[in-house]
């Protein structure tokens, strides 16, 4: 067991259209633990530092835009390889390419309004849990 946390934001579009719950009881039926989970309205300043890696390229104002248009619903989760796990249930990031049955391949719309973010390593997920977190949080 490689017992790990992970970070998980629903995005703007998964909220309006819903899926919070749908979302949350795929990770728990999945024996996924929920640490701690809040929605806010992001602000610019903590977009930019989400999205830092990706400042430079041509749909990074598109994104911050995007993601401080509504409240989104963030989450760290607890599990076995999580990390991983996750990343597999949400599915590839063009919903074109993400299979059936993956969160993003049954109700993501397009690259910008796919539903979900998770973190991509374990590195990431400390540094983006930290953006939304306090440590009394987890
Ligand atoms: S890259 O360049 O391949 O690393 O980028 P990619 O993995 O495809 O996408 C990184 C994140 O940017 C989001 N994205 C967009 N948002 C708004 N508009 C456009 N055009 C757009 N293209 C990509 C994409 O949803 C990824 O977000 P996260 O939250 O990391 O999944």
């Amino acid at each position: 067991m490689v017992m790990q946390r992970t970070f998980v934001m629903i995005k703007p579009d998964g909220v309006k259209r819903g899926l919070i719950g749908e979302i949350i009881s795929r990770f728990e039926k999945r024996g996924l633990k929920i640490v701690s989970l809040k929605m806010v309205k992001m602000s610019r300043d903590i977009a930019e530092k989400l999205y830092d890696e990706h400042k430079g390229k041509s749909f990074f104002e598109e994104l911050v835009n995007y993601v401080t248009s509504g409240p989104v619903v963030c989450m760290v989760i607890e599990g076995d390889d999580v990390v991983q796990v996750i990343r597999r249930m949400i599915g590839n990031t063009d919903p074109k390419e993400a299979p059936p049955g993956t969160i993003r391949g049954d109700y993501a719309l397009s690259k910008s309004e796919n539903v979900i973010h998770a973190s991509d390593s374990i590195e990431k997920a400390q540094r983006e849990m930290s953006l939304f977190f306090d440590k009394s949080d987890l």
